[in-house]
């Protein structure tokens, strides 16, 4: 598979890994509701999702993302610290302009490419991403997505039609339109995909007969298949009109065999309309809205045209602000649309936004919920300082309170790393937080909480998890301890201090012993 070479590409592959883990700090003041599971957080995307790790790997349904597109306009800065001379020069400097900065597609692979991993990473099996980008930068993402998600996981790439016109400046082509990008993490376990029908399509239901109290209104289907004449005889058939007369529409074909085609007719599923100019009989299938007790659904279009311009999105915030606060929200219509079709069987599902900037994302799966009766959750992350508070979780605040929304979100920080300078735990971190990293570190699963007792943290093949974290002095692994812990044979890893057992005693017990903090995995 051809692959994308970069300045600065050697140093970022493995970035992800390197970036330290923070813990999140909840920020009350700045929250809607208790408890709520809906997440915003501020702070950079590549530390934020990195922090997220331990509780949500392989469990997000479905991404969005929609990151600064490098237009040259934008003057997002690069900030990552990675370990490199070249790449430390670019630090803290605004990306400029393609004439004035050759460098300027190095910087955004090298910020997207350690990003894109830790999302593959927090995707279920079954999960989907979709990523908006322009002509900027399509062809160079759509590389490293092939090569971070496989190029067999990709799906498709959306157009998305985001404005009608040209403005009278534009010297070549108007340009009406931008890409997403849809990949699975696991192509072979995403199911088939469907999507609610528009109204447009929703009104062409307008017959009504016998079965209206069943299966609802219908829709005229044309037996006919225009264009088709290839030899079929099983669907090359005369059909006797009400009037007696036969309609033969040799050599074309209808879409039914004659068996299937008398079997609908006897179940009144069939309309003859006798065209008043030509007087010629048209034969039409019915297709019920509601054949199988849902309302039907049809396959969604690689082209996306009726699912809102920018202008919709700019009009939404106004009305939300009552000015302008941001250049080029996304309409939530379009991303209600897409996460509509991969969440519609899973209303418990978690979807994700790490470019969150308006909070868009968080909107649309508010008013999703609130008409499906849905519980999805939210995880919305925007870095600027200007917008998280006062723009992100403002707009969902407001959202929440228009719509009277059953949950709220917590707010939350970037806190320190979870290791000092001094390779100690931060003092700050609590044994659940510690119990969930170093579950995960361990077992590469999310921890279950509710299975955690006292300093039993969980069990995964076969191996049970142990954690003595309790204050300064008291996390010692002695007799006592081993009295309290289970004998049923397994293998036991327990995290502590100090071990005041001796190696025998231990292997007999077939326990691991792993000291605090130098034993606690870099993740
Ligand atoms: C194109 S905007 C997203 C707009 C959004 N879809 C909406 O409808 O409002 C990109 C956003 O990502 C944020 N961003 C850029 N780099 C980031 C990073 N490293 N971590 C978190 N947010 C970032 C920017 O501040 C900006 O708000």
């Amino acid at each position: 598979m051809p692959v994308l070479n970069w300045i600065g590409k050697d140093a970022v592959v493995n970035h992800d890994k390197e970036v330290p883990f923070r813990l999140l700090k909840k920020v009350k003041s700045a929250s809607v509701g208790e408890n709520s599971q809906n997440l915003i957080i501020h702070g950079d995307n590549l530390e934020a999702l990195k922090a997220l790790m331990p509780y949500y790997a392989g469990k997000i349904k479905c991404i969005y993302i929609d990151p600064p597109y490098n237009t040259g306009n934008e003057k997002w800065v690069y900030n990552d610290k990675v370990n490199s001379p070249k790449i430390k020069k670019w630090i803290g400097k605004v990306v400029g302009p393609e004439s004035e900065d050759l460098s300027r597609h190095d910087k955004w692979l090298c910020m997207m490419y350690p990003r894109l991993k830790l999302l593959r990473d927090l995707l279920g099996d079954d999960g989907v991403i979709f990523a908006s980008i322009d002509d900027w930068e399509f062809d160079y993402l759509k590389l490293i997505f092939d090569e971070i998600f496989d190029r067999k996981n990709h799906i498709n790439t959306l157009i998305w039609r985001k404005n009608a016109g040209a403005s009278n400046d534009v010297k070549y082509f108007g340009v009406e339109h931008e890409y997403i990008l849809c990949y699975a993490r696991d192509i072979n376990k995403v199911d088939r995909f469907l999507t609610s029908l528009s109204d447009k399509h929703r009104a062409e239901y307008k017959y009504r007969d016998a079965n209206f109290a069943k299966f609802g209104p219908y829709k005229r289907y044309n037996l006919y298949q225009p264009g088709i004449d290839e030899n079929r005889p099983n669907l090359q058939y005369e059909i006797e009109a009400p009037d007696g007369s036969q309609i033969s529409i040799k050599p074309h074909i209808w879409r039914y065999s004659k068996e299937t085609f008398l079997q609908a007719k006897k179940e009144g599923k069939i309309d003859f309309v006798k065209n008043k100019k030509s007087g010629q009989w048209q034969i039409f299938t019915k297709i019920y809205l509601h054949e199988t007790g849902k309302e039907r659904r049809i396959k969604p279009r690689s082209i996306l045209l009726e699912q809102g311009f920018t202008l919709n999105g700019n009009r939404e915030l106004l009305k939300i602000f009552g000015k302008k606060v941001f250049n080029y929200p996304k309409p939530s219509s379009l991303i209600k649309y897409l996460i509509e079709i991969i969440t519609h069987d899973y209303k418990d599902s978690i979807v994700l936004d790490s470019f969150a900037g308006t909070g868009t994302t968080g909107d649309a799966v508010i008013q999703l919920n609130k008409e499906d009766k849905g519980n999805r959750k939210f995880i919305l992350i925007e870095m600027e300082d200007k917008v998280a508070k006062d723009i992100t979780a403002e707009r969902v605040k407001r959202v929440i309170k228009k719509y009277d929304y059953k949950d709220g979100f917590e707010y939350c920080e970037l806190d320190k790393p979870l290791f000092d300078e001094n390779g100690q735990i931060n003092e700050e971190c609590t044994f659940e937080q510690l119990a969930t990293y170093v579950y995960f570190t361990e077992t590469n699963t999310n921890i279950d909480k509710n299975k955690i007792s006292k300093e039993f943290i969980g069990e995964h093949n076969e191996t049970e998890y142990y954690l003595l974290f309790n204050g300064k002095g008291k996390n010692v692994l002695d007799r006592n301890f081993l009295k309290k812990i289970n004998k049923n044979g397994n293998k036991k890893i327990i995290y502590a201090d100090k071990c005041l057992i001796d190696s025998r005693t231990l292997e007999k017990n077939k326990i691991v012993f792993k000291q605090i903090p130098y034993e606690v995995k870099v993740y």
